[in-house]
């Protein structure tokens, strides 16, 4: 017989009539002599009812329906006396499919999320895990069909390369070389020309570089694939492999930059409550009450748009009026996660996009800001900076801090070697990059948007490690 998915079944008003169900048991329970299975299939956050009558059943079977257990069921679907169903299953026939016996890890209920990280193996099978893991799926979707539905087409960047987007030098190495007898010149430098793609190579960090190809010719493109980072940042957001969404768009501005990031994540975060109802529902009632007013709330905001300068005034007058933080925030700092924060939830409440950065800790490739004759630049709707500045515009989230990064990018072939020898850059696995500022260069700008740190958002949980199937973290590639 044809099975029927819980989903489904769950929905179904054919009462009286015959189905077929498979799944695993996720509660057993008794009372003279009728049994109740809550089974799931993974298809629904929601269990459907099996009851059967223990004498119908050789005594052996009923012994073997434990938590865990995988079952096949056949039975007549009837409308259910219990309330919060509709429906459910008086069991004609039950298949055990796989046992499972009392050593299985997620007997008990309410373990602790870094137990549950021990047995990632396992942990899809609870109702958090797969809500998360439905969430996740479904913004995938929500991505695709973002770009799909606005002419962007989904462009495939590699994973193994030569060079280094971010120039940071967190990258992770790619090679089949013995590394107990490594071949090296005279300075004592490994030489690389017997290596597989006879030259150093590594896992990217951003798709970027080769995104910016792609949007030189097809106009409009977005990757969506992972990414890795050697960091050792053990913190609740960072992964050292981690997805990542990368528009790259010719001839958009940085107005129009920051209205792609406000439109594309709120689309996503709207997706979700259209479609991740019943998952939301039991995460918001289980995880975090605010969960869906904090939502709602962003899909009604309007982000605020805030030159970096200015951010630092702000901060600067919260300190003058006694606020205290642990880390410096002079013009010319990196913000660190607490100014970000306070930013964000205290000061506006709401989501920052924070542009024009000094160009001492961004990337070689943004747009430079027009230079004043004092050494300051002059910024987004003419906002004056005290030194050089740089079209880098992230998105600052509640709760999350940086979960876009992006910027326009430095058009000018002479502007961008110009930054590139005072940054005294080897550019040597990068001449092609620099083509397309020879060969018809024009305006164009992007951004990634870290796709763990969005599901944290959408499901108000708090580790990065919880987010996503297989966590990679320093001293943890487990699973
Ligand atoms: O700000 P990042 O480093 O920007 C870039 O890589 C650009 N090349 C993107 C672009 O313009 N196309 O990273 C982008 C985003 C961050 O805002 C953050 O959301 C996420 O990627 N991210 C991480 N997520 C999880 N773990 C990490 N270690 C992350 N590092 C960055
Ligand atoms: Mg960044």
């Amino acid at each position: 017989m044809k099975r029927t998915k819980v989903l489904d079944a769950l929905k179904c008003t054919a009462f009286g009539s015959e189905i077929c169900v498979k799944g695993w048991v996720r509660s057993k329970r008794g009372s003279k002599g009728i049994f109740f299975i809550a089974l799931n299939d993974g298809s629904t956050i929601k269990n459907i009812q099996i009851v059967g009558d223990e004498a119908s059943f050789p005594e052996e079977t009923v012994k073997r329906i434990t938590t865990g257990a995988c079952l096949s069921i056949v039975g007549r679907l009837v409308e259910s006396p219990a309330a919060g169903q509709a429906s459910e299953i008086q069991a004609a026939a039950i298949e055990i499919l796989g046992d499972c016996d009392n050593t299985y890890p997620l007997q008990k209920k309410g373990a602790s999320w870094e137990y549950l990280r021990t047995v990632a193996h396992l942990r899809p099978r609870t109702n958090t895990f797969g809500a998360i893991l439905r969430i996740r799926h479904n913004m995938a979707m929500a991505i695709h069909t973002y770009f799909h539905e606005h002419g962007y087409f989904y462009f495939h960047t590699p994973l193994i390369t030569a060079s280094d987007c971010e120039g940071a030098g967190n990258m992770f190495q790619v090679t089949t070389k013995n590394l107990y007898d490594l071949k090296k010149d005279e300075q004592g430098k490994i030489i690389y020309d017997d290596d597989f793609f006879g030259e150093q190579t590594s896992l990217t960090v951003s798709g970027q570089l080769e995104g910016e190809l792609g949007a030189t010719a097809l106009g409009a493109i977005y990757t969506f694939g992972p990414t890795f980072r050697a960091e050792n940042s053990n913190t609740p957001r960072h992964l050292a492999e981690f997805w990542m969404i990368e528009p790259e768009v010719a001839f958009l501005d940085q107005e129009e930059l920051m209205d792609l990031e406000e439109d594309f994540i709120k689309y996503c975060v709207r997706w979700a409550l259209e479609h991740c109802k019943d998952d939301l529902d039991f995460l918001n009632k289980m995880i975090d009450k605010t969960l869906i007013e904090r939502l709602e709330g962003v899909l009604r905001e309007e982000f605020v748009r805030l030159p970096y300068t200015e951010g630092i005034r702000i901060l600067q007058e919260a300190k003058k009026n006694g606020r205290k933080f642990e880390f410096p925030c002079e013009w010319g700092d990196d913000l660190a996660s607490e100014h970000e924060r306070y930013l964000v939830e205290e000061h506006f409440r709401k989501p920052v996009i924070m542009t024009d950065y000094p160009r001492s800790f961004k990337s070689f490739y943004m747009k430079q800001n027009q230079a004043t004759a004092d050494g300051g630049s002059i910024g987004y709707k003419g906002a004056v900076a005290p030194g050089p500045t740089m079209q880098g515009t992230d998105v600052l989230f509640p709760s999350i801090g940086e979960i876009i990064g992006g910027s326009v990018r430095e058009e000018s072939y002479d502007k961008l070697m110009a930054e590139i020898a005072r940054r005294q850059m080897d550019m040597t696995h990068l001449w092609w990059y620099l083509d397309t500022r020879k060969y018809g260069s024009c305006p164009h700008a992007g951004f990634g948007l870290g796709f763990e740190r969005l599901i944290l958002f959408v499901t108000g949980m708090q580790n990065i490690r919880d987010v996503i199937p297989f966590p990679r973290t320093p001293k943890n590639a487990e699973f």
